[in-house]
């Protein structure tokens, strides 16, 4: 392919520029056009094109108020720039069309942390985090009727021997002793020591799964001494409700941890997922689906990094970071062009390890942002896909949560990931292995309620819905390393979740076995 002086800037870049000169012509570019141009971009073209893009449109009448793909295809081809330069999907010549090649992408950020984070970690920074989330918690309760009205730790500890309170508190400590849960809360003004004995079983097992820096709503009694004692916890929990689905049957596929780079990163059977997603191998029933699919996330965890753990080394086939973004670059550029792909960082990727983390920079993950068309977000991420709300969570406190919380197991990873959402909260505990940024504000708490939950991180599959709310955990394309074997954790990889977006089901494809 002829390079010119041009195709050396990175391709976004090239994009983004001609984007600002049709925008500053008095035109707006539709998602089709914007990746029209691309492709052009991959000929290094793209100032021609843009010229006569323009002269195209201004020469129409009446004047277009926005660029389409055909004008920018139109314009291509007065230039000779295709076939040949330009890919030829994006004309659907060659293959049978498919069903998510001719409908619209409807893809709406919601939240993403990138750009907004800054803390210095001072000692201030750690006061606000903790006040921003008592905060945003607080605005949570007093939503829901049954916590709206509320006293406060002072009021309770005041009364007179069993005098009853009702109030909002972060836990600062948990302990458990024999029969006994013993909870240390604050309110911003006073503390107070909260006692849960097993008397009441449920009230007993609700505390036992409380974590450290989690805020709860309690209603305690006074003891005869200075300790207040639990007659009932609330925790913020998402309310049950019908998700909003597609209005078309259309569908996500969910990847996450690939791991590229790990000498036992499962390449064939990644492939195949590509394979599939090409429509080129499946059941009928398979392949009917794969036409359908609009969109990709990418959970976090697309190299293995370098070292995240102890002797990592050993488990790499590619020791070179930069490489191994190279080596992810040419599997991501493979997923069918009319399909948006939504990408996070993990815990292995190079970007900042505190939550949250931003979008993966261009200085590393560069080959893969400028691989195909890409909507990179930081870690947590919102959006809408066809008008379902996601929650793309990496997952890097869920091996937290089951250390602290007894009855978790990490191969059953959709309770934990319900937890989170009765907690409304991805990561309370600080201190435990996940390492967690003080930001001005907690991106952290689960402010909106999610139609689909995604994870992944701890690399074993699984998908199940709680009060209306569809969870995944999209497992791992990465066996059993080195590292994993010490620890005795057994993954559970090679799974693909599908989710139909018009119903909110969970198909899975084994590559593995497959
Ligand atoms: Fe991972
Ligand atoms: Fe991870």
């Amino acid at each position: 392919m002829a390079q010119t002086q041009q195709s050396s800037r990175p391709m976004t870049e090239q994009v983004q520029k001609a984007v600002g000169t049709i925008l500053e012509a008095g035109f707006q570019v539709e998602a089709d056009a914007f990746k029209a141009m691309m492709e052009v971009a991959k000929g290094g073209d793209l100032d021609r094109l843009v010229i006569e893009v323009l002269k195209f449109s201004n020469a129409s009448t009446p004047r277009p108020i926005s660029i389409n793909k055909d004008l920018v295809l139109r314009a291509a081809k007065s230039l000779d720039l295709m076939p040949g330069t330009v890919a030829l999907p994006l004309t659907g010549l060659g293959h049978e069309r498919r069903f998510a090649e001719d409908i619209e992408s409807r893809l709406e950020i919601v939240s993403d942390p990138t750009g907004k984070l800054g803390t210095t970690g001072a000692f201030d920074d750690f006061l606000h985090y903790f006040r921003n989330r008592f905060d945003k918690m607080s605005t949570l309760f007093k939503q829901r009727l049954d916590t709206r009205s509320t006293g406060n730790i002072a009021d309770a500890l005041s009364g007179g021997t069993n005098g009853r309170a009702r109030f909002i508190c972060m836990v600062v400590d948990k302990r458990e002793k024999a029969e006994r849960v013993t909870l240390t809360v604050d309110d911003y003004d006073e503390e107070a020591v909260v006692l849960v004995d097993s008397s009441n079983q449920n009230l007993f097992r609700v505390a036992r799964g409380i974590m450290r820096d989690q805020v709860i709503f309690l209603e305690t009694r006074k003891s005869s001494g200075k300790f207040l004692i639990a007659e009932k916890i609330v925790l913020p929990e998402i309310p049950d409700r019908k998700p909003t689905r597609a209005k078309e049957e259309v569908y996500a596929v969910l990847i996450s941890d690939v791991h590229a780079g790990s000498r036992v990163f499962l390449e064939d059977a990644f492939k195949r997922v590509l394979a599939w997603l090409k429509g080129e191998l499946g059941e009928p029933n398979q392949r009917r689906i794969a036409g359908r699919v609009k969109y990709v996330t990418i959970c976090g965890d697309l190299v293995d990094g370098i070292g995240v753990y102890p002797r990592q080394e050993f488990d790499l086939a590619v020791k070179d970071i930069y490489e191994q973004y190279r080596v992810a670059a040419t599997f991501v550029r493979e997923i069918p062009e009319h399909m948006e792909v939504i990408l996070i960082p993990g815990n292995h990727d190079a970007v900042r390890q505190a939550l949250p983390q931003p979008a993966m920079p261009r200085d590393f993950a560069g080959p893969v942002l400028d691989s195909r068309n890409i909507v990179s977000l930081g870690d947590p991420a919102e959006v809408k896909l066809h008008g379902v709300h996601f929650l793309l969570y990496h997952g890097t406190s869920l091996m937290d949560i089951v250390s602290s919380v007894p009855g978790f197991d990490y191969q059953r990873p959709v309770e934990i990931m319900e937890h989170q959402l009765k907690m409304r909260h991805l990561a309370p505990e600080y201190g435990k292995q996940t390492p967690i940024g003080p930001e001005q504000e907690d991106w952290l708490v689960v402010d909106r309620v999610p139609d689909v939950f995604q994870s992944g991180h701890i690399h074993v599959s699984g998908s199940g819905a709680y009060r209306g709310t569809t969870i995944v955990n999209s497992g791992a394309w990465q066996g059993q390393t080195d590292y994993q074997k010490r620890m005795g954790l057994e993954p559970k990889p090679g799974i693909l979740p599908i989710v139909n977006l018009q119903t909110l089901q969970v198909h899975t494809i084994d590559f593995l076995s497959g």
